[in-house]
């Protein structure tokens, strides 16, 4: 491993802060107005919990019991432990969208754990962006540091049938505009669908990018597929705190565990989960702050080669809980352990073969063999004169009818005019249009919204229709599904092609061929662009106009532009 040799205490990171004697009289002499003791914390590895609970985020509820569970590990170590809170990104009360947020938490990640004295960290998220947005900021700050996820909450039941917390919504909200099911048993599927703190219980966006942490090496093996209320999830961040204390003392941080192999490990683990598409996203930025590339198309490629061996929804039938008695994520890296570099470090001190060694699987049903996949393709990445730069699609949660399909397209300027006509009787258009929604990209949504997964107009749904083409600029949800082509670069606010199409225009999709074409002659194309002006004013002031001056395109990660890479910002001198 590469642990290096232990530290004396005059070496560790705190002890600029803590240990300069008559110099550090004005930082030591307020800890102790804090009732510490100077032996508890001089001369001892100060963890920070960066804790991403609050109110507001309910798939956090059980994060300050966490982190009451880290402290003791922490303090049973020797070290001492210190609780840093930071925005917490609810995906269903943070408004427009907790992707515009993502690099808001992932600076104050990074900044938390330069400008204080800390030795090490351990991240609490879980709630899909404070997972990757905490491990942005600890590659940037790269100390010792390990990811605790909350945990998913556990399944739903709704007359007798299994219900995932967020696709119950999709799924019957649908069935009540097409009168379906009555107001009331909508309200009852709204009671019962979320039955405990914790995640989404889907192979959505929060249970993948956990997963993909603990991949990536940033959590104690097995931890990602634990739920909320399992008392294994407290007993694990006892474990972290324990752990966290003796990698600040061998000096294990993320630039020993990212490399090339480790992010090709995740995109693997990512295609055998049917991972949400918002890894793409997640993933590529991931690497930019590690310095490692990846592209689309890296993972346009993994994907070709793993199918979708985890059967939980979207892609599949069952859910989270059921994929944790199935084994968890140690029994699928099992399954897939010839396609995975194994020599990986973690922070586990060991290997991630290591840390799979012993692993079964106990219900081969939701944890398919190779031999028997749930589907082919958790990702497909698809060009062409509309995405030039690229845009995704999840084949396995989509219709395989539609995967090749050609149709006129009904443009919507964006999610106030998708409201205002999609289900208008008078709009032209039959199963076979195509539904565009633009300006709802990185800049233009601001964010990228998960609208993606636009709703199925209701004089077709009333007439059966569950599924039709849908291209947008925008995100998904990781628990939606559908064929909805997704993240298209450039996205139509900077002028991207999505901005040229008219409601009448053909689009044809091949994704097995991996095209999406607009029919329209180049020449005008060209006459159109040369009319072409953005829809939407450019925020001017605060964290948004920041947001639109510095963030990338969704191919290159949507970080931005001026933290997308490693070091660069040297350690705070402490004086006094
Ligand atoms: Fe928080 Fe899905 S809403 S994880």
């Amino acid at each position: 491993m590469v642990e290096s040799k232990r530290k004396e205490p005059a070496e560790l990171r705190s002890h600029r802060w803590f240990g300069k004697g008559p110099l550090s009289f004005g930082r030591r002499s307020r800890m102790l107005q804090n009732g510490w003791g100077i032996e508890e914390f001089v001369g001892r590895p100060v963890i920070a919990i960066i804790n991403t609970w609050s109110d507001l985020n309910t798939c956090h509820g059980n994060l300050k019991e966490r982190a009451e569970s880290v402290k003791r590990g922490v303090l049973h170590a020797g070290g001492f432990p210190v609780e840093l809170p930071a925005m917490s990104l609810s995906e269903r009360n943070v408004a427009p969208t907790t992707m515009l947020y993502r690099n808001f938490l992932a600076m104050e990640t990074e900044e938390l754990i330069r400008c204080h004295p800390v030795d090490g960290a351990v991240l609490l998220g879980g709630c899909d962006k404070t997972t990757p947005a905490l491990l942005m900021g600890a590659i940037s700050a790269d100390i010792p540091c390990i990811y605790v996820p909350a945990g998913f909450m556990m399944s739903g039941s709704w007359r007798g049938e299994r219900l995932g917390s967020s696709s119950a919504g999709w799924k019957y909200g649908q069935e009540l505009a097409v009168g379906n099911i009555s107001a009331e048993d909508f309200f009852e599927v709204e009671r019962t669908c979320a039955p405990t703190v914790g995640t989404c219980n889907d192979m959505g966006t929060a249970s993948t990018m956990t997963t993909l942490a603990e991949v990536l090496g940033f959590s104690l093996p097995g931890v990602s597929s634990v739920p909320a209320v399992d008392a294994l999830g407290a007993r694990l961040a006892v474990e972290a705190g324990r752990r966290i204390v003796e990698m600040a003392w061998c000096g294990l941080t993320p630039s020993d565990l990212l490399t090339e192999a480790s992010f090709r490990n995740a995109a693997t683990v990512s295609a055998a989960l049917g991972g949400s598409t918002n890894a793409a996203i997640h993933l590529i930025a991931l690497a930019g702050r590690a310095g490692v590339t990846l592209s689309l198309d890296d993972l346009d490629a993994v994907a070709r080669s793993v199918p979708v061996l985890a059967n939980v929804h979207p892609s599949g039938e069952h859910l989270m809980e059921d994929f944790y008695w199935a084994g968890g994520i140690r029994a699928l890296l099992g399954r897939i352990r010839e396609h995975l570099a194994l020599d990986c470090a973690t922070v586990s001190g060991r290997t991630l073969g290591e840390n799979i060694e012993g692993a079964k699987v106990h219900d081969a049903n939701v944890i398919r063999p190779l031999s028997e996949p749930v589907a082919e393709g958790a990702l497909a990445v698809l060009r062409g004169n509309l995405a030039p730069d690229g845009c995704v699609i999840k084949p396995s949660a989509a219709s395989a009818s539609l995967l090749r399909h050609q149709g006129r397209a009904i443009v919507f300027d964006g999610v106030d005019d998708l409201a205002a006509r999609v289900h208008d009787p008078d709009l032209e258009m039959d199963e076979r249009s195509v539904l565009i929604l633009r300006n709802e990209g990185p800049r233009g949504g601001p964010g990228m919204p998960e609208c993606g997964m636009l709703p199925i107009p209701q004089k077709l749904a009333q007439r059966g229709v569950r599924d039709m083409v849908r291209v947008s600029d925008a995100r998904m949800s990781g628990t939606s599904y559908g064929t909805c082509i997704l993240h298209v670069s450039p996205e139509s606010h900077v002028g991207g092609p999505l901005a040229l199409v008219q409601t009448g225009d053909v689009i044809e999709l091949d994704v097995p061929e991996r095209r999406i074409e607009l029919r329209v002659s180049d020449a005008e194309l060209d006459e159109r662009r040369s009319r072409w002006q953005p829809t939407r004013p450019q925020a001017r002031r605060g964290y948004q106009a920041l947001f639109a001056e510095h963030v990338t395109q969704a191919h290159l990660g949507c970080d931005f532009d001026c933290l997308a890479s490693s070091g660069g910002v040297p350690e705070p001198d402490v004086h006094l």
